[in-house]
């Protein structure tokens, strides 16, 4: 079979079958080769200008945005989805007997935040288990009452794939009034989301996944009405005027226009944005659709083959690029190393192994996956 043809992109030895893309993609080429240079940028700071400071950011802005259907100004560059989630936990008001709903076993950066609302207001957060049946959108759907606040939830679970219509959510918490996040760090970039679909007041994501950028580089887009909100830091850049280097004492109370004040602080990082626009540019040349289309199957693949080895997958409705296979707790750890012996790199998450492949992977992965894990079960 020959190789996909994205796998040339990428530093991966014939001998590994990296499927823990959900973990964090492997760098291509050129968004290595972008960093190499801009590292080097900072030996010569003479030829940093102020438009330096600005210039990848807003072509960030625009790349994020035409990812999600938004507009460029409403997005923001933020070191972590966390950073994202904490702002948005800032600005909530919210009392005792008031709600946060939240996904059961959800990951952390888009549970603590809402924790310490909890704590600071005597509001509960209650993360909605996984129904028997799987249809995890209704019972989240039926979660969502007159003493909700905010819900805050993924398109797709990190540990397992499984998938939220966020349509039925969005309905629900707009009928509630509750504030809507979107922690997209699973999906976006191999699952369309669309803000017209869905009218969020937030999306957040973690660049270092799905959309093949360094660690430390996010994104959010946040809802025009939100606009107005406190950013956490209180940051230069964020100030209208900020472009004009001479006169940063001029201080003003007045902000840059959209969700720039939502930036962290020194978002204008020279070695890591150039490396972030190249990852964006290649996610939206490929195109969200093209990359679903090439792992959908061979997510299918995977379960197909760990049905036919006797494992179990969870029922309800699935994104195409993370599942999470059922093992017996006391073989988990001895499988993941004899699968590491294989060079085969999977995840443990919960009690499932994670297997989320990407582009460069190939039925052949798929294969070695499945024979190792027939040999070690
Ligand atoms: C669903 C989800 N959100 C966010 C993150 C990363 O969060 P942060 O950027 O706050 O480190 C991860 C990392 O695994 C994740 O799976």
């Amino acid at each position: 079979m020959p190789p996909p043809m994205e796998r040339a992109a990428f530093d991966i030895p014939d001998a590994v079958a990296y499927l823990n893309c959900a973990y964090m993609t492997p760098q291509l080429h050129w968004v290595t080769q972008a960093g190499l240079t801009a590292v080097r940028r900072k030996q010569r700071p003479w030829e940093i200008g102020p438009a330096d400071f600005f210039d990848d950011l807003e072509r960030l802005r625009e790349l994020f945005a035409h990812l999600i259907g938004a507009d460029a100004d409403g997005v923001a560059v933020v070191p972590a989805a966390s950073y994202a989630l904490s702002t948005a936990a800032a600005n909530v008001s919210a009392s005792v007997g008031d709600r946060i709903i939240v996904l059961a076993d959800q990951y952390p950066s888009n549970v603590y935040p809402w924790r310490d609302l909890a704590q600071r207001s005597g509001a509960t957060v209650v993360a909605v288990e996984r129904p028997d049946d799987g249809d995890w959108t209704s019972a989240v759907v039926s979660a969502v009452d007159e003493r909700t606040v905010v819900v805050a939830v993924p398109n797709c679970h990190f540990m397992s794939g499984a998938l939220l219509d966020l349509r039925r959510v969005a309905e629900a918490s707009r009928s509630a009034g509750a504030l809507f996040v979107v922690d997209a760090t699973q999906s976006l970039g191999v699952l369309p989301l669309h803000v017209s679909d869905i009218a969020p007041d937030m999306v957040v994501a973690a660049g270092y996944k799905w959309l093949l950028g360094p660690y430390s580089v996010g994104y959010t887009w946040v809802a025009p009405h939100r606009r107005e909100w406190r950013p956490l830091e209180h940051h230069w850049a964020g100030r209208t005027g900020s472009e004009n280097f001479a006169d940063l004492t001029s201080y003003t109370d007045a902000f840059r226009p959209g969700a720039r004040r939502f930036d962290g602080g020194e978002a204008s990082n020279f070695a890591l944005l150039p490396m972030a626009v190249a990852a964006l540019e290649t996610v939206t040349d490929w195109s969200v659709e093209r990359i679903r289309s090439s792992v959908e199957p061979l997510t299918t693949a995977v379960v197909e083959g760990a049905m036919s080895l006797g494992l179990s997958t969870h029922v309800g409705p699935t994104a195409g690029h993370i599942v999470g296979l059922k093992l017996p707790p006391q073989s988990l750890t001895e499988v993941v190393q004899r699968l590491a012996d294989a060079h085969v790199h999977v995840s443990v998450r919960g009690g499932d192994l994670r297997v989320s492949p990407y582009v460069f992977n190939d039925l052949a992965d798929v294969a070695r996956l499945l024979d190792t894990l027939a040999v070690a079960l």
